[in-house]
């Protein structure tokens, strides 16, 4: 309720007809973010607005209404103090869910209080810059909604994944473990009764996480820091004013969402950044190399965060005789960081960096295999590429889950991958019809949209 008196109010205080000043906060070391921050950005700056854009990436193209500010020193500093990010494939065997979690928590923490604490952000709070709004990302980083606080503005969260207890918080959503499966679980809507109490378990868990252990960590970096300014103010409770966050954008979609209830100030905008970046196309010998293929192209990638060459070795080598078995039929496009791949068959070609959504747009593709990103599954099911879904980490168990539930593609678990279950994936979709029928009638939901949902997310900042 009283979110929704504050958006009207700010509402009628704001001067429609001017661009406002925004101050983007974007600390996070993981490229969707950043990746997701960038578009909505860069449509705002196209509309007249002038942003501050603090992130540890840079933008390809400089934008006139844009000024960047580039976080150096992140990873020495968080290194420093023992908290480097995980190698998320080693991790998910040997930690458990729960160690994983208290260590992301910590890490954030040591993140924002690290962004609080660098000079430039410093500068504008000790002259107290005029901004007219704050977006932050939803990375286990709340205490930079004290900036909002601080310079009397209205804030708006940018959360790249679909809803989850942290922004649930901001904006009073509701959860309920019974049919509400966590992102951090491989659940669906339909859990059995263990299922259901191991979903419970893990949500009143969070909670606790929540309230012991991350709202005080903090609270403590955010009284440390604007305290220094505000030497005579009573601050309020950190969680004061994460109740009074305006809007959060979640990246997420009905067709990527079990049916939940969600309030009127939290706005599901996901598929957001699928063609947004015009300057990115294939290039001419790719294109050739595609088209040429006589029986398709399977593309495979497991995202910006885990390199495919990290897999263990006789992993990589069950893909490679899997892929070795189609030459003179199917090609393959391999997202592959490292110089060389061993026993390289000549059907494969391997890149550091690939513009995922035009290989994925091209009708001779037909298959990816994914990490089972929030971002990639979009871009599959726009594109209608049905998938194999590899989960390494954070909510790609729920993503796999849901793919299967929607009947568009397989999950092969890491710890079953052989060249059997590969060949048996693979097979199993590309002569199963009903993947693909699939994927087509989730795309054609996933289009049919009121509104294009960067104009829905800009109008909403707007609205704000
Ligand atoms: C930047 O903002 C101005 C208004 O302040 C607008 O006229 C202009 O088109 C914007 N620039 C770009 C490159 O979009
Ligand atoms: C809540 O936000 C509004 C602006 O959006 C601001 O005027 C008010 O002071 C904020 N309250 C707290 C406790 O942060
Ligand atoms: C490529 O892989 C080799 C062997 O696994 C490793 O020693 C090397 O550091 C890797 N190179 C890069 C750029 O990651
Ligand atoms: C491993 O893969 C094989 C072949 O696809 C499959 O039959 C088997 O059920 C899988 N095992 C597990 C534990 O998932």
């Amino acid at each position: 309720m009283t979110n929704f008196k504050i958006i009207l109010i700010t509402l009628l205080s704001v001067e429609l007809a001017n661009g406002a000043k925004i101050l983007a906060v974007f600390p996070s070391d993981v490229k969707s973010h950043f990746v997701l921050g960038k578009v909505v950005l860069t449509e705002l700056a196209n509309r007249g607005h002038e942003i501050t854009f603090f992130s540890q990436f840079s933008l390809r193209e400089k934008h006139k209404n844009i000024s960047e500010i580039r976080l150096a020193g992140v990873k020495e500093s968080l290194a420093e103090k023992g908290l480097e990010e995980e190698n998320h494939l080693t991790a998910r065997n040997e930690r458990s869910k729960i160690n994983s979690l208290t260590h992301l928590i910590n890490r954030a923490t040591a993140l924002v209080d690290y962004t609080l604490d660098y000079p430039v952000l410093q500068d504008t709070l000790q002259k107290k810059d005029e901004y007219d709004l704050l977006i932050i990302d939803m990375y286990l980083t709340d205490a930079l909604l004290g900036l909002a606080y601080y310079l009397d503005i209205p804030s708006v969260v940018l959360c790249s994944s679909g809803t989850n207890k942290w922004a649930n918080e901001m904006v009073g959503n509701p959860h309920n473990p019974s049919y509400n499966p966590n992102q951090f679980l491989g659940f669906t809507d339909k859990m059995s009764i263990k299922q259901r109490l191991i979903n419970s378990l893990v949500s009143a868990f969070e909670k606790i996480t929540y309230n012991y252990m991350y709202l005080p960590a903090q609270e403590m970096v955010y009284r440390r820091v604007f305290k220094a300014y505000l030497p005579d103010k009573n601050l309020p409770p950190l969680i004061n004013i994460i109740h009074n966050v305006s809007l959060v954008l979640v990246n997420t979609h009905p067709i990527f969402q079990y049916p939940r209830p969600i309030v009127p100030n939290m706005v599901q905008v996901g598929g957001l950044h699928i063609n947004s970046d015009k300057s990115e196309t294939i290039a001419a010998e790719i294109f050739d190399y595609i088209q040429a293929a006589p029986d398709g192209v399977i593309y495979i990638s497991l995202g910006s965060q885990v390199k495919s060459h990290d897999l263990p070795s006789d992993q990589i080598s069950a893909f490679v005789k899997v892929f070795k078995s189609y030459i003179g039929k199917m090609r393959i496009i391999w997202k592959w960081e490292n110089a060389t791949l061993i026993d390289h068959p000549y059907n494969v070609i391997v890149g550091p960096t690939v513009p995922q959504q035009a290989i994925l747009a091209h009708q001779n593709v037909k298959l990816f295999i994914t990490n089972g990103g929030l971002m990639s599954l979009m871009e599959a099911v726009y594109f209608e590429k049905p998938v194999i879904v590899l989960p390494i980490f954070g909510d790609q168990d729920f993503n796999g889950a849901q793919v299967e539930s929607n009947g568009y593609g397989r999950v092969l678990s890491l710890q079953n991958i052989t060249e059997d279950s590969i060949q048996d994936a693979i097979n199993e979709i590309l002569t199963n019809q009903n993947y693909l029928n699939n994927v087509k009638r989730l795309s054609k939901l996933f289009k049919d949209n009121p509104i294009n949902p960067l104009d829905y997310a800009v109008y909403s900042i707007e609205y704000v």
